[in-house]
């Protein structure tokens, strides 16, 4: 989720470029100059957590200010965790919808800029730095391989990590690039379901998922764009793959190193099990014996209470039992990076 304060910075460094008149890049991140146009910023965003979390982040390491609009649907323990980093939050009644709505009026009043991963008609530049965001993880994962992958399963909510994993990864490694499935909650398959409608659609909204964070309806054209020109796979999983994807990460099998992922964070995993023990699906993808998986944990234990109770040990007893945080290799032959 660093991508989101990645697209802070950026847009910090835009506005000293456009109020100096000069270049300015990264190297002059921390420099009065770019400080005191970071001061007079707000960047904004409606949040569901781990969005508002990096976007406050960002905001705080350039001095710049931050509003974040939380629904009533979000936990305390969210909440917290975002305004642990200055940022001014404001609860809006209603669900995630009546917070995004709520925060573009807002930030339209104020002169807030809007910081969302979803693109939108003449919304796509701060969209497309997210995911300039997203791909240094690629960069990061491949120099840490020995070999390149074969197969990625990638877990969407509006499909911005995918895009921007599965196009980083094309660009890289062009014919030689991994056979890449991007994975949806099966109670909101927009990407899945817009794959075998061959254009973006809009699912229903049913009953919501444990994969809070994957909870999109109607994917944006802009991941939509990427997805539908560089993914080979869609899949869908329960709600009950994922539960079995945490604690298989949690409770790993022959010496791996356990690993604490979020109800989104393992679904990459959960993908591959289930893609694993179907031979159809295993023929379909090409996934054999031979296959170098990666996975990438997007979440850690982000609500603790609820971790313990769908893994049935809390974080720092799954913690205990291992010791590496990165790049770790499981049974399967998969990797997964924690991001946050
Ligand atoms: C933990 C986690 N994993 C995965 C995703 C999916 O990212 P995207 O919405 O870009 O598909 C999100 C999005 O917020 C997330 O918070």
């Amino acid at each position: 989720m660093r991508a989101l304060s990645y697209a802070v910075i950026r847009l910090v460094l835009e506005e000293t470029t456009r109020q100096l008149s000069r270049d300015v890049d990264v190297s002059e991140l921390h420099t009065p100059e770019v400080n005191s146009v970071a001061r007079g910023m707000t960047v904004s965003c409606a949040t569901d957590g781990n969005h508002g979390k990096s976007t406050a982040q960002g905001a705080q390491l350039v001095g710049a200010k931050c509003a974040t609009f939380v629904h009533s649907g979000l936990s305390n323990e969210r909440i917290a965790a975002i305004a642990r980093f200055g940022a001014q939050m404001i609860r809006v009644d209603g669900n995630y919808h009546d917070s995004v709505v709520q925060a573009s009026r807002v930030a339209a009043q104020e002169g807030w800029i809007t910081v969302s991963d979803t693109s939108w008609p003449d919304y796509e530049r701060i969209p497309r730095f997210v995911m300039q965001g997203y791909a240094a993880l690629v960069s990061e994962a491949l120099r840490q391989l020995p070999e390149p992958p074969t197969h990625v399963f990638i877990q969407a909510g509006v499909g911005g990590i995918a895009a921007a994993v599965a196009g980083h990864l094309s660009v890289l490694l062009g014919d030689d690039r991994p056979c890449f499935t991007v994975v949806d909650p099966s109670r909101a398959a927009c990407l899945f379901e817009s794959a075998r409608a061959g254009h973006p659609v809009e699912v229903d909204h049913g009953q919501s998922t444990v994969m809070a964070m994957l909870e999109c309806y109607e994917p944006p054209l802009v991941a939509w764009h990427f997805l539908s020109r560089t993914a080979d796979a869609f899949m869908a999983v329960d709600d009950e793959d994922a539960i079995s994807g945490m604690k298989r990460l949690a409770n790993p099998k022959h010496g791996d190193p356990a690993v604490v992922a979020g109800e989104s964070g393992g679904v990459g995993l959960a993908a591959l099990l289930k893609a694993a023990s179907d031979p159809t699906l295993r023929g379909k993808i090409g996934l054999g014996p031979n296959a170098r998986v990666v996975l990438i944990n997007t979440e850690g234990a982000t609500v603790p209470v609820l971790y313990e109770q769908l893994v049935g040990a809390t974080p720092a007893e799954v913690t205990a039992k291992h010791i590496k945080p990165v790049k770790n290799r499981t049974t399967d032959g998969a990797s997964s990076w924690g991001l946050l």
